[in-house]
């Protein structure tokens, strides 16, 4: 299969490309790329990727950026960053992307587990990964042509801990090869409107 991760060069990203690329031609973008560049926070932009990959079989989205810091002095410019950046990024992404996937085609979608699991300064999060799951659901009953999408949602990763774990205390960190397997699920399997949890 040709399979876009957009994405491609971050923790869960790398990951997820290497687990792929053992039995299928992976198209690695991201903000930095040099073949696939991309912003995914302009809708020109993505539509310039997929121009340039064609048609292709799978779509994952590994990215996306949210606003963590405390409700009481949080501002709707700063909620409106996981919104326009980690929601309608993989929208965006979802809305074009449909119409270059081939027939059975899948696309993997990514929130996280502050949907199921809040902290503190984690309201902006835990919203956008439950609005990405949300998405999910609802397009997973109309997509055509057989199509799927399905999300991930883990844990923090072990490889994150350096940066993340100061908001992670007492969260069981999950290693990115094993979170890049529900990736794997989702573009190798059967399922549509599923959440992969992984814990
Ligand atoms: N890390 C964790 O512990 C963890 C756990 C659960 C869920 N998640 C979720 O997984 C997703 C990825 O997290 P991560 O930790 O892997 O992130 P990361 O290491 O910071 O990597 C982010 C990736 O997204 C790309 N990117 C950033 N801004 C972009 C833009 N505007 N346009 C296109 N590409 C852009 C980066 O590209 P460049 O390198 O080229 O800039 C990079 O490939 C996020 O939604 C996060 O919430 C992460």
């Amino acid at each position: 299969m040709r399979v876009l991760v957009v994405g491609a060069t971050g923790a869960v990203g790398k990951a997820v490309v290497t687990e792929l690329a053992a039995r299928h031609e992976v198209l690695q973008a991201s903000r930095s790329s040099g073949i696939y560049p991309v912003d995914i926070a302009q809708a020109s932009s993505i539509a310039a990727l997929f121009k340039k990959t064609g048609k292709i079989d799978a779509i994952v989205a590994a990215f996306g950026n949210v606003h963590f810091g405390l409700l009481g002095e949080m501002t709707g410019e700063q909620f409106r960053i996981g919104i326009n950046n980690k929601l309608m990024g993989q929208v965006e992404l979802v809305l074009q992307g449909q119409h270059y996937l081939n027939d059975g085609g899948s696309i993997t979608l990514t929130s996280g587990i502050l949907s199921d699991e809040p902290i503190r300064l984690g309201a902006n999060a835990s919203a956008v990964n439950r609005a990405v799951e949300g998405f999910v659901c609802g397009a997973a009953v109309e997509l055509p042509r057989g199509m799927r999408i399905n999300v991930v949602s883990a844990s923090v990763l072990v490889e994150s801990l350096p940066t993340y774990a100061p908001f992670f205390i007492g969260f069981d960190a999950v290693p990115a090869a094993r979170v890049a397997m529900a990736y794997a699920r989702s573009v190798d399997g059967a399922d549509s409107g599923k959440i992969y949890r992984v814990r």
